[in-house]
């Protein structure tokens, strides 16, 4: 990951800037197969499932949230079938999500029989309109649905010894509560379960409905993570869904903020406007140099299954991963890459203008860097007869066919195949 470098620092007076960089990745979680599926017109078939598990394993997630196993038979039968089936890794945990009521509880662990690892993963809502307008509920209530399912929870997985079991937390709408009852919902959840360092409990830290900016978030979680009373027996994971665009942004704050944990979906499916989107927060690490500990190399293979399972299109300008993400229409564009490009051909370091990724990097190649259409230039013409068809043109020659092309293009009000170009090109030099 040397090939891409850290946000260069800089001192100001007496401070570097900027101070503060993720430096790590953070232990990822796959929501895909639980709240995305849930948000879909058409939930996923279980043969659709077992093609995403699948490629979530092949990708590295070590932590796969599968579903809500007791809220629907679909997902109950899914996760029979993975572990029926032997077909989680042993080094791959898999989570479920309840409600804190007893005959969910039970049904989720009776859906979990044999399993070697599996997070239980236990919410309910926290917030304020929650508990004055939905539950019309007090603080004590809530606490104590919390702790009556964790109560529940642990007495069940004591009968089950040979599996290794974990609990997660979320205090439902986090974004909404009042910073001091989510510590002390928190802090009762870890004392019940009797968490330690060896056995930490997943608090997981939901911005249900995105309601700030991302700075806000962060505060959140920096303020949350100084008062809760056992630090070092938690593990702070963080669940950002998009609704102001922004849920990579809250994440990233959120873990510089403090947290170690971060659940999301591939390209950000997911309720409403999505999850945050863990190709992109991955791929950002990346680029700085920050190893994602995910294995992102065949992006089409990743559209492809995701397209599939979900049935939603991936946006031609989905960051990173997208079809027309290393593509350059304009000229100067074609002209600054194709100098920088044959500069790191040449063996100069990545380096390369408006190409923050080296395409490769994900699968991708070079062909489909430039295209022409009637916003390009001399740069971009010349490089595809040169790359193309080894036609090294003298600069006038440049100039004077590009505008031929230009003239081309605009006539036809479309983009040119590379075969089109070398054609236009042999009619005006070669045939006349
Ligand atoms: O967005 C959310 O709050 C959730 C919880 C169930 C964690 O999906
Ligand atoms: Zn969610």
């Amino acid at each position: 990951h040397q090939k891409y470098r850290p946000f260069p620092a800089i001192q100001i007076e007496n401070r570097q800037w900027p101070d503060n960089t993720i430096t790590k990745a953070p232990q990822w979680c796959s929501v895909d197969l639980r709240d995305g599926n849930q948000a879909l017109i058409d939930p996923m078939t279980v043969e659709q499932k077992k093609r995403l598990f699948s490629l979530l394993v092949e990708l590295g997630f070590k932590e796969i949230e599968v579903g809500f196993p007791a809220a629907s038979q679909p997902d109950f039968d899914f996760v029979r079938a993975l572990i029926d089936n032997n077909m989680i890794p042993d080094d791959v945990t898999v989570q479920v999500l309840t409600q804190a009521r007893e005959h969910l509880i039970d049904r989720t662990i009776e859906a979990l029989q044999g399993v070697k690892k599996a997070i239980v993963h236990v919410y309910n809502s926290t917030s304020t309109v929650q508990r004055e307008q939905v539950f019309c509920m007090s603080r004590e209530e809530i606490v104590g649905i919390a702790i009556s399912g964790v109560k529940m929870i642990k007495e069940r997985v004591a009968q089950h010894p040979d599996t290794q079991w974990r609990l997660e937390y979320s205090p439902e709408s986090f974004t909404g509560t009042e910073l001091d009852f989510a510590v002390e919902i928190c802090d009762a959840v870890v004392a019940e379960w009797q968490a330690t360092p060896e056995n930490k409990v997943i608090l997981n830290l939901p911005a249900t409905v995105e309601m700030s900016t991302p700075n806000v978030f962060a505060d959140q979680i920096e303020w949350f993570c100084r008062n809760i009373a056992k630090r070092d027996s938690v593990e702070i994971s963080l669940h950002t869904h998009n609704d102001r665009g922004c849920a990579v942004a809250a994440a990233e704050l959120g873990v510089l903020a403090g947290a170690d944990r971060v659940e999301g979906t591939l390209m950000g499916n997911g309720e409403r406007t999505g999850n945050m989107d863990i190709i992109t927060m991955a791929m950002n690490l990346y680029s700085q140099g920050v190893n994602p500990e995910l294995n992102l190399a065949d992006a089409q293979k990743i559209v492809d299954v995701v397209e599939y399972c979900t049935n939603i299109p991936v946006n031609p300008r989905h960051p990173y991963i997208g079809e027309l993400v290393y593509t350059a229409f304009s000229g100067s564009h074609q002209d600054a890459i194709k100098k920088c490009l044959s500069r790191y051909q040449e063996g100069q370091a990545w380096d390369v203008a408006y190409l923050p990724i080296d395409p490769r990097d994900l699968g991708r190649s070079y062909e489909a860097v430039i295209r022409i259409n009637s916003q390009s230039g001399k740069g971009g013409v010349a490089y595809i007869l040169e790359s193309e068809y080894g036609l090294k043109l003298p600069r006038w020659l440049q100039i004077e066919f590009a505008g031929k092309v230009q003239k081309h293009t605009e006539q036809e009000a479309r983009e040119l195949k590379q075969t089109e170009i070398r054609e236009l090109f042999d009619q005006h030099y070669l045939n006349s």
